[in-house]
């Protein structure tokens, strides 16, 4: 093992970190090459700089003036060099701003810097390949997107075992399930994602069941198991109803047990509608870890973000800050929340509208962009007829459940969407 490495899982020793660290995340350290010989020369070369390998014409990078000509708003020093490591230092701190007023029970406590990452996608991938061996169990919701398979089941060889997400009455969501398999997960450690609002289903847990969702965590935390708990927050702040749990569940995990690291994997790409941008963010919190330590297991993700992509898109940091500073910024996201809202409100009443219908059954959904049926016949036969008969695009979950982004679809058009859903799965199914 690298002498760094060595150091910094020292530096670890007593955390919950050591205990969940995989062998990769134990071995993985930031070197002090050439990224961190450019850092120091960033304070100390006042007289000439060699150090990083891109093209410089006097204080800006050489650029093309073809490639430039279309940015606005931007210097060719916030489009054209590469970006830091862990990302721009600026956007990190304005999203922890924006995180803890979005998120008030994170109000003062202790958790790491948000890391730059290409893309929600990229963080997930980061979090396995510093957490899960080949074997480990991976807890995933029976509603779950699908990429979770070929990151943590291919790619780790984790094994991924689901819990029923549901209740069986359908009311809610299945806490029991998720204490029964923590319970069940062999070994000292448990691995679980949990995506609110979630894809495919478009649930977000009610205030109660988050916190009996915490309190159960903490109760598995306090007989000794280690727990890694992942947030994936995609669809974070889509919450159309009241009652609704509206903080990650990231604010109450952060700092509540020295056996719980929380682990939040947030971006712009759905929050702030830029899906082609590929910024996402990775975010730290256990309960007792010290800023050096938060150092420590940053450097380890940063040397896995730097062993895979090296750094995250420059121009796409630079332009994303620039909005989240926009003194419109809050207007437009809320303009965006009610057009989205509309869209959610129009979608209940029309399902209301078929609510004896007897082939397609909604699942509950409260939040973010989809939702689901759960189908009377086979569900991948009704979105290829569908596609077929009527041209209509959907995705099936399985064999079970049919997903509609309603999110993706104007309001005007929402009402001949799901009046040939129903249509199609009758013809199939009655
Ligand atoms: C639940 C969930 N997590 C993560 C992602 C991926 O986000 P990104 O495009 O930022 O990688 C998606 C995208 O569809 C998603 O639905």
């Amino acid at each position: 093992m690298h002498a760094i490495a060595k150091e910094l899982n020292a530096q670890l020793e007593g955390t919950v970190v050591m205990d969940l660290l995989s062998d990769f995340g134990k071995r993985i350290y930031f070197p002090r090459g050439i990224i961190s010989q450019s850092m120091e020369a960033k304070g100390k070369a006042y007289r000439l700089t060699a150090t990083v390998g891109i093209a410089m014409k006097g204080t800006e990078p050489l650029y093309l003036p073809s490639i430039y000509r279309d940015f606005s708003g931007v210097s060719p020093s916030e489009v054209f060099p590469y970006a830091s490591t862990a990302g721009d230092a600026k956007l990190r701190s304005v999203w922890k701003q924006e995180m803890i007023r979005k998120n008030p029970d994170l109000e003062g406590a202790d958790i790491s810097s948000p890391m730059v990452c290409s893309g929600l996608t990229h963080g997930i991938c980061i979090t396995g390949d510093m957490f899960l061996d080949p074997g480990d169990v991976i807890l995933v919701p029976d509603m779950f997107w699908g990429n979770y398979r070929l990151i943590f089941e291919e790619r780790r060889q984790a094994a991924l075992t689901t819990f029923r997400f549901y209740t069986p009455e359908k009311d809610g969501m299945d806490i029991q399930a998720l204490d029964d398999a923590i319970a069940k997960t062999p070994g000292p450690k448990a691995a679980v994602i949990l995506n609110f609002p979630n894809n495919p289903s478009g649930y977000s847990p009610t205030e109660e069941e988050a916190e009996q969702l915490v309190q159960m965590l903490v109760s598995h935390a306090q007989k000794g198991k280690k727990l890694l708990v992942i947030m994936d927050d995609a669809y974070f702040g889509l919450f159309y109803e009241p009652g609704t749990y509206t903080q990650s569940l990231f604010a109450p995990l952060a700092n509540i047990h020295e056996n719980i690291l929380a682990v939040k994997v947030d971006g712009a790409t759905k929050e702030e509608l830029v899906w082609g941008f590929r910024i996402g963010f990775l975010t730290f919190g256990c309960k007792g870890m010290t800023a050096p330590q938060y150092d420590a297991l940053q450097k380890k993700a940063m040397g896995t973000l730097r062993s895979s992509i090296s750094n995250s898109s420059r121009p796409a940091q630079s332009l994303l800050l620039k909005g989240l500073e926009s003194k419109t910024y809050h207007q437009e996201k809320q303009a965006a929340f009610d057009l989205l809202k509309e869209r959610y409100d129009k979608v209940k009443e029309i399902l209301n509208a078929h609510r004896n219908d007897e082939n397609l059954l909604p699942l509950p959904f409260n939040s973010g962009y989809f939702m689901s049926f759960a189908c009377r016949g086979d569900a991948e036969k009704l979105r290829v007829y569908l596609l077929d008969a009527y041209g209509v695009g959907t995705i099936a979950i399985g064999s079970d459940y049919l997903r509609i982004a309603f999110s993706s679809v104007d309001l005007e058009q929402l009402e001949e969407l799901y009046t040939l859903i129903y249509q199609a799965a009758g013809e199939l199914w009655s």
